[in-house]
């Protein structure tokens, strides 16, 4: 039974893999490239910003070490994970550079290690890249066969950030790409044992499970621009209410509730990358995806296409709020956030846009240093706009009275995406309450659609 494994690249995701295998009695060594990282964890510390991983870190700590040497992790251990980096390259492909150095690493221990090592890639990678962009320098740099000398398995995690500790130890389930049998049945033999749920495994070819892991994340995009669209379409049908279609058409099995609430546009570090990059395999490939770009241009067009539906809201230097600039709630992470587009969008016009959110105001301050002001407080967000954007449903704005939005103000607009505000707030008379997905004009919705079915009696 295998009880030593390590961990290779310790960021947001693998120092949390790292937590979470030592939380479930393996012995872990981690390894990075960064002395900052190895020191975090040697002291007892979380290497990245992850809810709950310092805590984990700390009290799983002695039976957890880091290194910087790849020798010393697959030299002591049985199996390592290896969990670095794949960022987008300018074809919207994964680059493999930080994965190839760390194989690189790998197979010079490989070749200095005399019993067999099983070798699992979890970094995103595009179907292909593992058995032939990644393993031959394994076999090089070892001088050994994969098969015989070492196992290798594709197996990438459906984690969210703010949530990895949780869904690490709780997945629906396994995805295994294995080399050969052994392999799959040895990673298998771990996951058993990392899961709290019993999650079933799911095992395949390599190229079947590099392509299983895009997939998924790009199906959901379509899901979610789906549900935009539905919003879109109830705001100009008589009584329009998108969480009322959505709830119906997710009773269907086939279908399901998730990720078809409607509101605004997919961001953060994996859907939209993720499905750039299963549209370039496609086109490598002479697959037809055009679907899937058309997805992305919907959704990057998103921002452009609320700003004009608030045109009505707005007059020339009108002062704006958005509130949640991070991607999601309870997030710092602002990377393809559609809260950061929409304030870009806003600027663009010639409106002040102020922007808050409770997490990501660092990250957000740069991102929009000459297109919007981020400010400290929600107070002073919301003190002169005219009109508020509530662009993620987060707690703390969920909470704001009345009186925050209005202030010194007649009256003010609240527009909410995700119409999560309380009744009192949406029914205040100095509120102008504005919900995404829900029809606010009857009686212009109800003349188009006798426009477009009326029988013409002459
Ligand atoms: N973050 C997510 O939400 C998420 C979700 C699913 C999949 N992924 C995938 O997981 C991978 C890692 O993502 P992340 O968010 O944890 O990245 P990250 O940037 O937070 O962490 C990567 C870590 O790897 C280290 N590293 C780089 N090269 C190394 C090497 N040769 N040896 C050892 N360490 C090395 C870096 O110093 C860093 O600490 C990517 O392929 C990503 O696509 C991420």
């Amino acid at each position: 039974m295998i009880q030593n494994v390590a961990v290779i690249g310790l960021g947001k995701l693998g120092g949390s893999m790292a937590g979470c295998l030592a939380s479930r009695g393996f012995n872990v060594i981690g390894v990075d490239v960064s002395q900052k990282t190895v020191d975090a964890v040697n002291a007892g510390r979380a290497p990245a910003e992850e809810t709950g991983l310092d805590q984990l870190i700390g009290t799983n700590k002695e039976r957890i070490r880091a290194t910087l040497s790849h020798e010393d992790a697959i030299l002591n251990t049985d199996l390592s994970f290896v969990i670095v980096p794949t960022p987008s390259d300018a074809r919207g492909a994964f680059s493999l550079q930080y994965v190839a150095y760390a194989f690189e690493g790998i197979g010079k221990a490989l070749a200095k290690r005399d019993k067999y090592h099983t070798v699992v890639l979890t970094s995103t990678v595009l179907p292909g890249s593992t058995r032939y962009g990644l393993l031959p320098i394994l076999e090089e740099f070892s001088g050994k066969r994969c098969g015989r000398d070492f196992g290798l398995c594709y197996s990438p995690e459906f984690i969210a950030l703010g949530t990895v500790i949780r869904d690490y130890l709780n997945p629906d389930f396994f995805l295994v790409g294995e080399f050969d049998e052994h392999s799959g049945a040895t990673l298998e033999s771990v996951n058993s044992r990392v899961a709290l749920n019993n999650a079933p495994s799911k095992r395949m070819s390599i190229e079947n499970a590099e392509l299983a892991k895009i997939a998924l994340n790009s199906f959901v995009t379509l899901k979610i621009s789906y549900a935009n669209m539905l919003a879109d379409i109830c705001e100009r049908i008589p009584g329009g209410d998108v969480d009322v279609v959505s709830d119906a058409i997710g009773m269907d099995k086939r279908i399901g509730r998730r990720y078809l609430t409607g509101g605004f546009g997919y961001g953060g570090p994996c859907f939209p990358r993720d499905n750039l990059a299963l549209a370039f395999l496609g086109q490598q490939l002479a697959a037809s995806t055009s679907l899937l770009q058309v997805n992305d241009e919907y959704n990057r067009t998103i921002s452009p296409h609320f700003v004009d539906k608030l045109e009505p809201y707005l007059h020339d230097r009108s002062t704006v709020a958005v509130l949640g600039l991070a991607y999601k709630p309870q997030s710092h992470v602002i990377e393809e956030s559609p809260g950061i587009y929409l304030c870009r969008t806003l600027a663009g016009r010639g409106l002040r846009v102020l922007g808050y959110d409770p997490l990501a105001t660092q990250e957000a301050r740069v991102a929009l240093q000459y297109h919007a002001l981020v400010v400290d407080s929600l107070a002073t967000c919301l003190q002169d706009a005219e009109c508020v954007l509530v662009a993620t449903a987060d707690a703390h704005f969920k909470s704001l009275k009345p009186q925050d939005f209005i202030g010194n103000k007649e009256s003010v607009t609240v527009v909410d995406f995700w119409r999560c505000l309380p009744e009192y707030v949406r029914n205040h008379p100095a509120i102008r309450y504005v919900p995404i997905g829900r029809c606010i004009d009857n009686d212009a919705a109800t003349e188009r659609l006798q426009r477009l079915w009326g029988v013409d009696k002459d």
